[in-house]
């Protein structure tokens, strides 16, 4: 059994736990943004394929206790077996973490590291050294925390949350991962419609929908693992083909709206690359035409019903463009829309921390997050 780490964005490990379960992998522990777990290559795959909500997998290729000085890090990394894992022209970079450790410096952990990787692999015949710059590149993390060294292969590359159906847009969105955990702690159990009335790059809307439908949001992109030498390239293809095998047929709706425009273009073309376009019906509108006075403005039978109910997850402006408006009204009205349709199970992600002081704190729970390492609260109308 090969003991892997996978780091998670902050305050989801109870998703990430649950996600790791599913593909029974066996858990050793649970930390602040960190879960260890056992398994083997296929465990490493399918926890690569199907996590919504992790950042990177690594692979635990040594570790040690009382790593305090460069010569011991060293021996450390000669320990590992790197030929099984890359061939000598494979690009590796290297990087360092060091908390509360007696080697703290970032740069000399790694250009030692470095130095330990290339004499394993080459047997310190320097001459062999030819890193081939066009190929992808691979890297190993150093970890240090309190002197206990952790040497970890990036399985993943480049991090989960980069699903490859998102184009960058001139705002900064929500990441892909905080959006699917968003749809994962609300109670949405897919059996009802989904709104989500601030919908922009419609992030929340696709993860939603890509949820429902048990689309794995790996399929599509390049892992680090169908590189490795170790890694056998018929068990990546096999673990592909049953993702891909795994989708259900969905007859409900994921309805977007937003009262600006000028992304549309690019949120359909993300909804088709994610496989999800026709499951969502994008509206422009703006949120306060379903607060008063009823019936909703669309006629009766067009899909919204009068007055709203299913289940609503937003991500509301933290600050208002529009010249009528302002942030503290915009957020009094969020909260009557939830008044006035009592039967709308609602939850809104916000960084704006004075809307605590605009609502009825009874009325609501909140629950901790981080957005890109700002703190928000993710509110449930009770
Ligand atoms: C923080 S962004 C949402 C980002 C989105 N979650 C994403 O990942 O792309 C807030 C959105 O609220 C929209 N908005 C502002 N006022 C609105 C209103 N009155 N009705 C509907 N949408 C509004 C803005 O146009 C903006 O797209």
């Amino acid at each position: 059994m090969t003991k892997y780490i996978l780091s998670t964005i902050a305050w989801v490990e109870s998703i990430a736990k649950k996600e790791v379960e599913k593909v029974w992998a066996k858990i050793i522990e649970v930390r602040d943004r960190m879960i260890e777990f056992e398994g083997d290559s296929k465990t490493m795959i399918k926890v690569n394929l199907w996590s919504r909500v992790w950042n990177k997998v690594f692979e635990v290729l040594a570790e040690a206790d009382k790593i305090d000085t460069f010569d011991k890090l060293y021996d450390l990394i000669q320990t590992i077996n790197l030929k099984k894992y890359f061939h000598h022209s494979y690009p590796i970079v290297v990087k360092a973490k060091s908390i509360n450790s007696k080697l703290d410096s970032t740069p000399a952990i790694q250009k030692i590291t470095k130095k330990a990787i290339v004499d394993n692999i080459t047997g310190k015949s320097w001459e062999k050294v030819f890193e081939n710059s066009e190929l992808e590149k691979f890297e190993i993390m150093v970890l240090l925390i309190w002197d206990k060294a952790r040497i970890l292969l990036n399985t993943t590359w480049e991090a989960l949350h980069k699903r490859e159906y998102r184009q960058e847009t001139w705002e900064a969105p929500l990441k892909e991962s905080l959006a699917a955990a968003l749809v994962l702690l609300s109670d949405w159990r897919f059996k009802e419609n989904f709104y989500d009335l601030f919908c922009w790059s419609w992030t929340i809307a696709i993860e939603a929908a890509m949820i429902a439908k048990n689309i794995a949001p790996g399929l599509n992109r390049y892992f680090a693992f169908e590189r490795l030498l170790l890694v056998d390239k018929t068990l990546v293809e096999k673990e592909l083909e049953d993702a891909r095998k795994k989708e259900y047929s969905w007859e409900y709706k994921i309805i977007a709206s937003d009262i600006d425009e000028n992304i549309i273009e690019i949120a359909k073309q993300n909804a088709k690359d994610a496989w999800v376009y026709d499951m969502i019906d994008f509206r422009v509108m703006d949120f306060r035409e379903y607060i008063s006075p009823h019936p909703s403005p669309l006629p009766e039978g067009e899909g919204i019903a009068t007055p709203l109910k299913w289940t609503l997850v937003s991500n509301p402006p933290y600050w208002v463009r529009l010249k009528d408006d302002n942030i503290e009204s915009l957020y009094k009205q969020i909260d009557k829309l939830f008044r006035v349709n009592p039967e709308l199970k609602g939850w809104v992600i916000t960084n704006y921390l004075d809307f605590d002081k605009l609502i009825n704190l009874d009325n609501y729970k909140k629950r901790k997050l981080y957005n890109g390492g700002e703190l928000c609260y993710f509110y449930k109308r009770k």
